[in-house]
């Protein structure tokens, strides 16, 4: 398959309305989409990531009437929060409508629903006309495309079109509350931090992601994010001796040496780097990044969670 190359997100939101798939950019990473109600078109996304088909795709709507399309309600607490977070990195999961196809949610009678605010991605989504099924650009358990590069790197000649646009702006997943039950649950950290989601509802919980037996969030099952080389999550203070096939990235400069170094301003810098820093150091060919712990506070949270996991395996 020819995999088209453009900037304008008209001519790529036409593959999709023609039952093609997509890559295109939002403001947490790039994302892989097909129309949410064709079944076909969603079979070739599973396809070319090489998904687990037991994986459920979000759906990112381009406007909020959509939502009606896809959920058979909402909740007093999805209201709120889609009232203060919508458009942003926040996935909401609700009880789904009969038209969405369960291929789209891996048989689950629930769907994640979000709407992305960057501006390329807003005129994408309103370009398709419908609602798109995507999850992260990647092949399956890589880590997740913050450019258009490395979504390139992972399915050029898999997918009909890569909508390039900039870096995105965060570089961690979205996060994703349940909103299904009385209480909703925070199922995957995210740039909306539990700080934020607990000023709006103060009664919001964490899902206990070791319980495997109440397992919610079936993509938390997967190996995920990562590169070739082996993660190590480094604490200050431990020195890392002259290493030749080794890497680090965090906030301050450790002690000893290594080969690739990424120092980052911010926890948010050191966020949005991290993906593309595991690409890079596999193209180094390098064998041990070590990844700086940081305090688990707001962003902080979701990027401990994305390295952690890395680091398992
Ligand atoms: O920021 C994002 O969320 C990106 C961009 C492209 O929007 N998408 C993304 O999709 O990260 P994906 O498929 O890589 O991750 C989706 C996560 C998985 O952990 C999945 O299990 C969970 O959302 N999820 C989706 N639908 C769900 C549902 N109905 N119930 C519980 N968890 C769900
Ligand atoms: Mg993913």
């Amino acid at each position: 398959m020819q995999t088209e190359l453009t900037d304008i997100p008209e001519r790529a939101a036409a593959f999709v309305r023609s039952g093609g798939v997509v890559a295109f950019p939002t403001e947490t990473v790039y994302g892989l989409g097909a129309d949410v109600f064709n079944a076909d078109a969603i079979a070739k996304i599973f396809e070319a990531k090489r998904r687990p088909a037991d994986n459920p795709l979000i759906a990112h709507i381009g406007n909020l009437e959509q939502i009606g399309t896809l959920a058979v309600r909402t909740t007093a607490a999805a209201d709120l929060l889609i009232d203060k977070f919508f458009p942003g990195p926040l996935t909401l999961v609700l009880e789904k409508v009969a038209e969405v196809p369960l291929i789209a949610t891996a048989g689950l009678d629930t769907l994640g629903i979000r709407m992305p605010s960057g501006e390329l991605a807003q005129r994408f989504l309103q370009a398709c006309g419908t609602p798109v099924a995507a999850p992260s650009a990647n092949v399956s358990g890589r880590p997740s495309p913050t450019t258009w590069e490395a979504v390139f790197e992972d399915l050029n000649g898999r997918i009909d079109c890569i909508l390039k646009g900039d870096p995105t702006e965060i570089g961690l997943e979205s996060t994703v509350v349940d909103c299904t039950e009385d209480v909703p649950t925070v199922l995957r950290a995210g740039a909306i931090s539990i700080e934020d989601l607990r000023l709006v509802l103060p009664s919001i919980r964490l899902h206990d992601h070791s319980d495997s037996a109440n397992a919610r969030s079936p993509g938390m099952r997967h190996k995920h994010y990562a590169p070739l080389a082996r993660v190590v999550i480094w604490d200050r203070n431990v020195e890392i001796f002259e290493q030749i096939s080794a890497a680090f990235i965090g906030l301050k400069a450790p002690t000893g040496n290594v080969r690739l170094e990424k120092i980052c301003d911010s926890v948010e810098e050191y966020a949005r780097s991290v993906f593309a820093f595991f690409r890079e150091c596999d193209h180094a060919g390098i064998e041990t990044i070590y990844c700086e712990r940081v305090g688990e506070e707001g962003l902080g949270a979701a990027l401990m969670d994305r390295i952690s996991r890395a680091a398992e395996r």
